[in-house]
Protein backbone atom coordinates (compact mmCIF):
# COMPACT_ATOMS: atom_id res chain seq x y z
CA UNK A 1 0.00 0.00 0.00
CA UNK A 2 1.13 3.47 -0.81
CA UNK A 3 2.09 5.31 2.31
CA UNK A 4 -0.21 8.52 1.61
CA UNK A 5 -2.76 5.48 2.09
CA UNK A 6 -4.26 6.23 -1.37
CA UNK A 7 -3.61 2.65 -2.86
CA UNK A 8 -1.08 2.48 -5.88
CA UNK A 9 -2.63 2.00 -9.21
CA UNK A 10 -5.74 4.58 -9.56
CA UNK A 11 -7.59 3.76 -12.48
CA UNK A 12 -5.42 5.17 -15.24
CA UNK A 13 -2.32 3.47 -14.34
CA UNK A 14 -4.09 0.46 -13.24
CA UNK A 15 -5.94 0.77 -17.13
CA UNK A 16 -2.05 1.45 -18.91
CA UNK A 17 -0.86 -2.10 -17.13
CA UNK A 18 -3.34 -3.95 -18.04
CA UNK A 19 -3.20 -2.34 -21.76
CA UNK A 20 0.70 -2.47 -21.72
CA UNK A 21 2.29 -4.95 -19.41
CA UNK A 22 0.61 -8.20 -19.28
CA UNK A 23 3.81 -9.79 -20.48
CA UNK A 24 4.95 -11.02 -17.27
CA UNK A 25 1.88 -12.07 -16.04
CA UNK A 26 1.90 -14.03 -19.65
CA UNK A 27 5.51 -14.88 -18.91
CA UNK A 28 5.09 -16.73 -15.80
CA UNK A 29 1.85 -18.33 -16.11
CA UNK A 30 2.61 -21.59 -17.36
CA UNK A 31 5.29 -21.93 -14.56
CA UNK A 32 2.54 -21.45 -12.03
CA UNK A 33 -0.10 -23.51 -13.93
CA UNK A 34 2.62 -26.56 -13.47
CA UNK A 35 3.47 -25.91 -9.66
CA UNK A 36 -0.72 -25.79 -9.12
CA UNK A 37 -1.33 -29.12 -11.07
CA UNK A 38 -2.06 -31.01 -7.80
CA UNK A 39 -4.32 -28.46 -6.47
CA UNK A 40 -6.31 -28.35 -9.53
CA UNK A 41 -6.60 -31.73 -9.48
CA UNK A 42 -8.62 -31.78 -6.18
CA UNK A 43 -10.16 -28.11 -7.01
CA UNK A 44 -8.80 -26.39 -4.16
CA UNK A 45 -9.25 -22.95 -3.59
CA UNK A 46 -6.11 -20.79 -5.17
CA UNK A 47 -5.83 -17.35 -3.42
CA UNK A 48 -3.82 -14.71 -5.56
CA UNK A 49 -2.31 -11.45 -4.23
CA UNK A 50 -1.77 -8.67 -6.19
CA UNK A 51 -3.98 -10.40 -8.93
CA UNK A 52 -3.95 -6.57 -10.49
CA UNK A 53 -6.29 -6.61 -13.37
CA UNK A 54 -6.68 -10.44 -13.83
CA UNK A 55 -4.10 -11.05 -15.83
CA UNK A 56 -2.92 -14.50 -14.50
CA UNK A 57 -6.28 -14.75 -13.32
CA UNK A 58 -8.10 -15.36 -16.64
CA UNK A 59 -5.06 -18.07 -17.25
CA UNK A 60 -5.68 -20.02 -14.07
CA UNK A 61 -9.77 -20.16 -14.31
CA UNK A 62 -9.12 -20.71 -17.93
CA UNK A 63 -7.22 -23.59 -16.77
CA UNK A 64 -10.52 -25.00 -14.19
CA UNK A 65 -8.88 -22.96 -11.19
CA UNK A 66 -11.27 -21.94 -8.29
CA UNK A 67 -9.58 -18.61 -7.27
CA UNK A 68 -9.81 -16.09 -5.12
CA UNK A 69 -8.63 -12.84 -6.83
CA UNK A 70 -7.38 -10.30 -4.54
CA UNK A 71 -5.63 -6.97 -5.04
CA UNK A 72 -5.04 -3.44 -2.49
CA UNK A 73 -6.21 -1.24 -5.54
CA UNK A 74 -9.90 -0.95 -6.19
CA UNK A 75 -9.44 -0.14 -9.86
CA UNK A 76 -7.01 -3.27 -10.28
CA UNK A 77 -10.00 -5.05 -8.80
CA UNK A 78 -12.93 -3.45 -11.08
CA UNK A 79 -10.43 -4.36 -14.08
CA UNK A 80 -10.04 -7.85 -13.01
CA UNK A 81 -14.09 -8.56 -12.23
CA UNK A 82 -14.51 -7.75 -15.67
CA UNK A 83 -11.18 -9.48 -17.60
CA UNK A 84 -11.41 -12.61 -15.47
CA UNK A 85 -15.44 -12.53 -14.72
CA UNK A 86 -14.71 -16.99 -13.62
CA UNK A 87 -12.98 -16.05 -10.56
CA UNK A 88 -15.24 -17.19 -7.26
CA UNK A 89 -14.61 -13.32 -5.78
CA UNK A 90 -12.84 -10.24 -6.15
CA UNK A 91 -11.82 -8.84 -3.54
CA UNK A 92 -10.07 -5.73 -2.40
CA UNK A 93 -7.41 -7.04 0.36
CA UNK A 94 -4.35 -5.49 1.28
CA UNK A 95 -1.36 -6.80 3.40
CA UNK A 96 -0.32 -7.34 5.86
CA UNK A 97 -3.40 -6.52 7.58
CA UNK A 98 -6.09 -7.88 6.50
CA UNK A 99 -7.08 -11.30 6.67
CA UNK A 100 -6.36 -14.32 4.64
CA UNK A 101 -9.15 -16.97 3.90
CA UNK A 102 -7.74 -20.68 4.49
CA UNK A 103 -6.43 -21.64 0.81
CA UNK A 104 -4.99 -24.89 -1.14
CA UNK A 105 -2.63 -22.26 -2.69
CA UNK A 106 -1.22 -18.41 -2.69
CA UNK A 107 -0.50 -17.28 -5.62
CA UNK A 108 1.60 -13.66 -7.00
CA UNK A 109 3.42 -12.44 -9.65
CA UNK A 110 4.28 -8.91 -10.06
CA UNK A 111 6.35 -8.49 -6.91
CA UNK A 112 3.13 -7.56 -4.79
CA UNK A 113 4.36 -7.57 -1.80
CA UNK A 114 7.74 -5.49 -2.67
CA UNK A 115 4.87 -2.24 -2.40
CA UNK A 116 5.45 -2.83 0.73
CA UNK A 117 7.01 0.23 2.78
CA UNK A 118 9.29 -1.90 4.88
CA UNK A 119 10.92 -5.63 5.38
CA UNK A 120 9.25 -6.26 8.34
CA UNK A 121 5.54 -5.64 6.72
CA UNK A 122 6.86 -8.34 3.68
CA UNK A 123 7.45 -10.83 6.80
CA UNK A 124 4.15 -10.56 8.04
CA UNK A 125 2.62 -10.87 4.92
CA UNK A 126 4.75 -14.01 4.43
CA UNK A 127 3.84 -15.14 7.59
CA UNK A 128 -0.48 -14.49 7.20
CA UNK A 129 0.11 -16.61 3.80
CA UNK A 130 1.92 -19.60 5.99
CA UNK A 131 -0.56 -19.54 8.62
CA UNK A 132 -3.30 -19.34 5.61
CA UNK A 133 -2.22 -22.43 3.83
CA UNK A 134 -3.86 -25.74 4.34
CA UNK A 135 -2.17 -29.10 4.92
CA UNK A 136 -0.73 -29.62 1.41
CA UNK A 137 -0.74 -26.44 0.12
CA UNK A 138 1.98 -24.59 -2.02
CA UNK A 139 2.68 -20.49 -1.63
CA UNK A 140 4.22 -19.23 -4.84
CA UNK A 141 5.08 -15.68 -5.13
CA UNK A 142 7.85 -13.32 -6.40
CA UNK A 143 9.71 -10.28 -4.93
CA UNK A 144 12.38 -8.14 -5.29
CA UNK A 145 15.67 -9.00 -4.15
CA UNK A 146 18.62 -6.71 -2.78
CA UNK A 147 20.57 -7.82 -5.60
CA UNK A 148 18.42 -5.38 -7.91
CA UNK A 149 20.61 -2.43 -6.42
CA UNK A 150 23.22 -3.76 -8.24
CA UNK A 151 21.44 -3.78 -11.79
CA UNK A 152 22.67 -0.22 -12.72
CA UNK A 153 19.54 1.86 -12.72
CA UNK A 154 18.40 3.51 -16.09
CA UNK A 155 19.98 6.63 -16.41
CA UNK A 156 17.14 8.18 -17.92
CA UNK A 157 13.44 7.99 -18.03
CA UNK A 158 11.78 5.67 -20.24
CA UNK A 159 8.75 6.41 -22.30
CA UNK A 160 5.77 4.13 -24.18
CA UNK A 161 3.32 5.62 -26.18
CA UNK A 162 -0.18 4.30 -27.05
CA UNK A 163 -3.12 5.10 -28.81
CA UNK A 164 -5.08 6.71 -26.16
CA UNK A 165 -1.83 7.27 -23.36
CA UNK A 166 1.56 7.91 -22.75
CA UNK A 167 3.86 6.95 -19.70
CA UNK A 168 7.15 8.13 -19.11
CA UNK A 169 8.80 6.19 -15.54
CA UNK A 170 11.95 7.15 -13.86
CA UNK A 171 14.15 4.98 -11.72
CA UNK A 172 15.29 6.17 -8.24
CA UNK A 173 16.91 5.06 -5.41
CA UNK A 174 16.83 6.19 -1.71
CA UNK A 175 19.47 3.49 -0.77
CA UNK A 176 20.23 -0.72 -0.92
CA UNK A 177 17.21 -1.72 0.14
CA UNK A 178 14.86 0.99 -1.96
CA UNK A 179 13.64 1.05 -5.31
CA UNK A 180 10.89 3.91 -6.76
CA UNK A 181 9.70 4.00 -10.21
CA UNK A 182 8.25 7.40 -10.65
CA UNK A 183 4.98 7.36 -13.47
CA UNK A 184 4.26 10.41 -15.57
CA UNK A 185 0.42 9.47 -16.90
CA UNK A 186 -1.04 11.14 -19.83
CA UNK A 187 -3.83 10.52 -20.47
CA UNK A 188 -5.97 11.32 -23.82
CA UNK A 189 -9.63 12.99 -23.08
CA UNK A 190 -12.34 13.17 -25.55
CA UNK A 191 -11.38 16.33 -27.16
CA UNK A 192 -7.83 15.17 -28.10
CA UNK A 193 -6.14 16.98 -25.07
CA UNK A 194 -3.88 15.03 -22.44
CA UNK A 195 -4.32 14.97 -19.07
CA UNK A 196 -1.34 14.60 -16.70
CA UNK A 197 -1.10 12.41 -13.83
CA UNK A 198 1.66 11.11 -11.22
CA UNK A 199 2.27 8.17 -9.34
CA UNK A 200 5.09 6.91 -7.32
CA UNK A 201 5.93 3.70 -6.49
CA UNK A 202 8.11 2.57 -3.50
CA UNK A 203 9.63 -0.90 -3.29
CA UNK A 204 11.69 -2.49 -0.31
CA UNK A 205 14.37 -4.81 -1.60
CA UNK A 206 14.71 -7.64 0.60
CA UNK A 207 17.20 -10.56 0.87
CA UNK A 208 14.74 -12.72 -0.55
CA UNK A 209 16.36 -16.42 0.23
CA UNK A 210 17.28 -15.16 4.13
CA UNK A 211 14.02 -13.66 4.28
CA UNK A 212 11.87 -16.53 3.00
CA UNK A 213 13.83 -19.24 4.59
CA UNK A 214 13.63 -17.64 7.64
CA UNK A 215 10.11 -16.60 8.22
CA UNK A 216 8.27 -19.31 5.95
CA UNK A 217 10.79 -21.92 7.76
CA UNK A 218 10.26 -21.29 11.10
CA UNK A 219 6.19 -21.71 10.18
CA UNK A 220 6.77 -24.97 8.89
CA UNK A 221 7.14 -24.54 5.24
CA UNK A 222 9.65 -26.32 3.35
CA UNK A 223 10.85 -23.60 1.00
CA UNK A 224 12.50 -22.90 -2.16
CA UNK A 225 14.10 -19.74 -3.71
CA UNK A 226 15.12 -19.52 -7.77
CA UNK A 227 14.92 -17.49 -10.38
CA UNK A 228 11.78 -18.71 -12.38
CA UNK A 229 8.52 -19.99 -11.63
CA UNK A 230 8.80 -22.58 -14.92
CA UNK A 231 11.18 -21.59 -18.00
CA UNK A 232 10.68 -18.15 -17.87
CA UNK A 233 13.43 -15.71 -17.96
CA UNK A 234 12.54 -12.94 -15.18
CA UNK A 235 14.42 -9.90 -15.06
CA UNK A 236 17.80 -9.42 -12.98
CA UNK A 237 16.73 -9.31 -9.32
CA UNK A 238 14.02 -10.78 -9.26
CA UNK A 239 13.28 -14.17 -6.96
CA UNK A 240 10.36 -16.75 -6.86
CA UNK A 241 9.97 -18.27 -3.72
CA UNK A 242 7.70 -21.44 -3.29
CA UNK A 243 6.93 -23.05 -0.10
CA UNK A 244 4.97 -25.96 0.37
CA UNK A 245 3.01 -26.86 3.74
CA UNK A 246 3.50 -30.89 4.56
CA UNK A 247 0.11 -32.65 3.24
C1 LIG B 1 3.12 -4.87 -10.74
S1 LIG B 1 1.46 -5.07 -10.27
C2 LIG B 1 1.18 -6.76 -10.79
C3 LIG B 1 -0.28 -7.04 -11.06
C4 LIG B 1 -0.57 -8.41 -11.62
N1 LIG B 1 -0.22 -9.46 -10.72
C5 LIG B 1 0.12 -8.59 -12.95
O1 LIG B 1 1.09 -9.35 -13.03
O2 LIG B 1 -0.32 -7.95 -13.91
C6 LIG B 1 1.54 -5.23 -8.48
C7 LIG B 1 0.17 -5.35 -7.84
O3 LIG B 1 0.34 -5.47 -6.44
C8 LIG B 1 -0.72 -4.78 -5.80
N2 LIG B 1 -0.32 -4.47 -4.43
C9 LIG B 1 0.55 -3.53 -4.03
N3 LIG B 1 0.63 -3.51 -2.68
C10 LIG B 1 -0.19 -4.48 -2.23
C11 LIG B 1 -0.54 -4.95 -0.92
N4 LIG B 1 0.00 -4.39 0.17
N5 LIG B 1 -1.43 -5.96 -0.81
C12 LIG B 1 -1.97 -6.52 -1.91
N6 LIG B 1 -1.69 -6.10 -3.17
C13 LIG B 1 -0.81 -5.11 -3.34
C14 LIG B 1 -0.90 -3.55 -6.67
O4 LIG B 1 -2.15 -2.92 -6.48
C15 LIG B 1 -0.72 -4.14 -8.06
O5 LIG B 1 -1.93 -4.54 -8.64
Amino acid sequence: MAPSDRPYYQPSLARIHHDGFGFHADATAPGILQLLAAVRVRAGLVVEIGCGSGLLTKHLTDAGHRVLATDASPAMIDLARAYAPDAVEHRVLVLPDDPLPEADAIVSTGHALSYLATKEQVEASLVACARALRPGGILALDLEDVSLVDVPLRPHPIGWLADDWALVVEHVSDGPSHLAREHTIFVREADGRYRREFERHDNVLVDVSAVAGRVLGSEGLVVEVSDSFGDEANMTGLKVVTAVRAG
